[in-house]
């Protein structure tokens, strides 16, 4: 056995023992069985270990890399910013107050303040902290389906729920799960014993599920009357993606607290935002507090990396760019419908839901996608809807470039 062999083998016995080592979880979502290893990634396509042909990523990180994978300007503001400042912990710097003026200035709370942090879950959580301490009540209102992520087991302040299913609650705090659109939800928030609502403008996980617009704007009168505070969770959907900056702007909604993530980072740093009203702010007397935060959540890097994020994207808001690429595709895909069993296309801005019969036509879709090198993700309470993020800096010709992939998966799908 020559040298070269014997390095291969140890090199791919590592690998295995790594990968046995991280891997604990067990996602029945997943599209490969074994997960593959991601080797390299540009823009819209990601390598895979041991194959040569790139996958078109319509996934990206589930809305994290909204300029595509590492985007050559993002990089230049790494870069440029690590020549400067690095990390500090007990001080502010620049790039923390541009950052948090720039999300106060663009997020329509009323004269918000923010927060930063590292992860999504982490700013939801604070978000039910605060709600109990202003409004001394611990019952929250959330939507079936809703999805306001996952925190650490055994974690008495974490909070996880999905859908019907809520497990690892804060101690003491309760949920209690509504059909988006109930009657019954608004006399409950009228009877002023709930600290918040919480819901995502579009359900993410849901599929890019939308929510009545009417009811949703007599929640937020509810709401005011019985000072209960409504939290708008833009993790997913916020910070451009559906065509304004936040989500909830398509309702004509102005809620009390905003949490952003993902996007936030530009997929190259873990930072997620709270933004409160000003109202807010002045009934937590102690906020910030040195008993709040981790050691990274006001990195001068993440946050000039915020920064570039956030501005980018509203110059791409302001030029109408993502709105303009979002019904581009749509029109395109609209043809699809009646193929491989599409019953509908929803676009919200680049956010774009692609509806099937049921649960095995989108999961044969997403099979056939995968074999022809396109990443798709199958979604929904009924996991029949595939939903696409691609990122908001794609060309006019990518814009078509995808639609043509998606409609050969689908002629594919038909000849199965
Ligand atoms: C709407 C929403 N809220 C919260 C989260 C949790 O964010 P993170 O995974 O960064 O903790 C997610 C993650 O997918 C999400 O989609």
């Amino acid at each position: 056995m020559s040298e070269q062999v014997i390095c291969k083998e140890t090199r791919t016995d590592q690998r295995a023992t790594i990968r046995r080592k991280c891997s604990f979880e067990c996602d029945e979502t997943a599209m490969f069985d074994p997960r593959p290893t991601a080797c390299r990634a540009s823009g819209l396509y990601l390598w895979l270990e041991g194959d040569e042909v790139p996958y078109l990523d319509l996934i990206q990180g589930y809305s994290t890399t909204v300029f595509g994978h590492c985007d050559e300007e993002l990089a230049e503001q790494v870069s440029r910013t690590l020549k400067i400042l690095d990390h500090v912990n007990g001080m502010t710097s620049y790039s923390r107050e541009e950052l948090a003026h720039r999300l106060a200035m663009l997020t329509p709370v009323e004269n918000g303040r923010v927060y930063f942090d590292v992860g999504g879950a982490l700013v939801v959580s604070l978000a039910v902290r605060l709600a109990c301490k202003i409004t001394r009540r611990n019952t929250f209102l959330a939507l079936r389906h809703a999805f306001h992520g996952f925190s650490t087991e055994g974690e008495e302040l974490s909070l996880s729920f999905l859908g019907t299913a809520h497990h690892r609650l804060p101690q003491g705090i309760d949920i209690r799960f509504f059909d988006p659109g109930s009657e019954e939800m608004i006399e409950q928030i009228l009877s002023c014993r709930y600290a918040a609502i919480l819901v995502e403008p579009l359900q993410g996980a849901n599929g890019l599920r939308e929510l009545p617009s009417q009811w949703l704007k007599k929640v937020a009168r509810a709401c005011r009357r019985s000072e209960t505070l409504l939290i708008s969770d833009e993790i997913q959907v916020g910070l451009g993606r559906t065509g304004t900056f936040a989500a909830i702007e398509r309702y004509d909604v102005q809620p009390d607290v905003v949490t952003y993530g993902k996007a936030l980072g530009g997929g190259v740093f873990p930072l997620s935002a709270l933004v409160v009203s000003e109202s807010v702010y002045h009934r937590i007397p102690d906020w910030p507090s040195s008993a709040l935060g981790s050691t990274f959540s006001c990195s001068p890097l993440g946050c000039s990396i915020g920064m570039h994020v956030v501005n980018r994207i509203d110059n791409l808001l302001k030029i109408g760019r993502i709105r303009f690429l979002g019904s581009l595709i749509s029109r395109r895909l609209t043809s699809l419908i009646g193929q491989a069993e599409i019953t509908t296309v929803r676009a919200y801005g680049l956010g774009i839901a692609l509806d099937f019969g049921d649960r095995s036509a989108a999961r044969r879709f997403v099979n056939v996608a995968r074999d022809q090198h396109v990443l798709t993700y199958a979604c929904g309470a009924r996991g029949n809807t595939v939903k696409l993020y691609p990122p908001y800096t794609i060309t006019e010709s990518e814009a078509h470039l995808i639609c043509d992939a998606i409609g050969k998966i689908a002629i594919s799908v038909e000849m199965l």
